[in-house]
């Protein structure tokens, strides 16, 4: 596996890639990786010649009071399990070769950005289709994989792709979850012990609306309060946000006659981590 630190060495890389006629497949993450990045890995094995994974803590898409400094910084491990992947190049740029002084260039895709997680977090979508746009220009990859753990993200990425002409494929990889159900997060390292053996009721609300969908509740309403009955009662998670709304446009719904997304937000009480998850109703994934 390369290992590659400069945006100036990427790009002689894949230029190469192309000249041989391989196609790359690319995976950004932000690093801590684990089974949901490596599922997103293999994905992009099977589609592709050359895998190729990022790891930037991108600092655009953190809030002023967001985990920025503290978010997990492992190297050394996520080298030995990128490798174990069978990723073949590892770009790690740092900071200053991705955002040079004197930056000052943003991507923005409106609308579907300021709702759900935009909400919360207003600039977040900005930073993340920024730095992806860079990525795209540096790595130029036939095809790019993500997660659907971050259902709005791959929607804003798709959108961005369109409009902007960029020509990648985008393809999404299921949520990978532990056996009691919780969505795997980089950021679970953060949880304390009563706060991890609860969340594992976020899965277990949603598991719940599935059912009741299934048995033909199709009352955007009835389900979104069922949803919220449930959450209620736990002690230590507050919910930012539970919506069902369109897939492709995450307008809100009255009726789920369109494939839904069932998303929610929440926040844990004591180490503060904020912790997403979804469903889709009546679609593919
Ligand atoms: P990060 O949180 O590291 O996630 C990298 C990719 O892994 C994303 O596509 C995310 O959706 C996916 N992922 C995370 N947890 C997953 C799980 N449990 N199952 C399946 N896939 C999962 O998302 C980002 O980084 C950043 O915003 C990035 C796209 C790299 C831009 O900076």
């Amino acid at each position: 596996m390369k290992i590659v630190k400069s945006v100036a060495e990427m790009k002689n890389l894949s230029l190469t890639y192309h000249k041989c006629g391989q196609t790359i497949g690319f995976v950004p993450t932000m690093g801590a990786l684990h089974e949901g990045h490596v599922s997103l890995l293999k994905i992009a094995r099977q589609n592709s010649d050359i895998t190729l994974m990022s790891i930037f803590v991108n600092p655009t898409q953190f809030g002023p009071q967001e985990d920025f400094e503290k978010y997990p910084r492992v190297f050394e491990q996520d080298c030995a399990k990128a490798l174990d992947a069978g990723c073949d190049v590892l770009f790690a740029p740092t900071v200053s070769q991705m955002y040079p002084d004197g930056f000052s260039t943003y991507v923005s895709v409106e609308g579907i950005t300021s709702k759900l997680c935009g909400i919360s977090r207003p600039n977040h979508f900005r930073g993340v289709t920024t730095v992806l746009l860079k990525f795209f220009n540096i790595v130029e990859p036939q095809i790019a994989v993500f997660g659907q753990k971050d259902a709005q993200q791959v929607l804003v990425i798709k959108r961005m792709v369109r409009d902007l002409n960029c020509p990648i494929k985008i393809l999404t990889g299921p949520i990978i979850r532990e056996p009691d159900g919780f969505a795997i997060s980089s950021r679970n390292k953060y949880l304390t012990e009563k706060e991890r053996s609860e969340v594992p009721q976020i899965f277990e609300g949603l598991k719940k609306i599935m059912e009741v969908y299934e048995n033909g509740e199709k009352k955007a309403g009835v389900l979104k309060e069922i949803l919220l009955n449930k959450y209620h009662s736990l002690k230590h998670i507050k919910m930012e946000y539970a919506d069902i709304v369109d897939f492709e446009n995450l307008k809100p719904l009255e009726i789920l006659n369109t494939p839904s997304l069932v998303a929610v937000a929440c926040r844990t009480t004591e180490s503060k981590t904020r912790l997403i998850d979804n469903i889709v109703l009546g679609g593919v994934l």
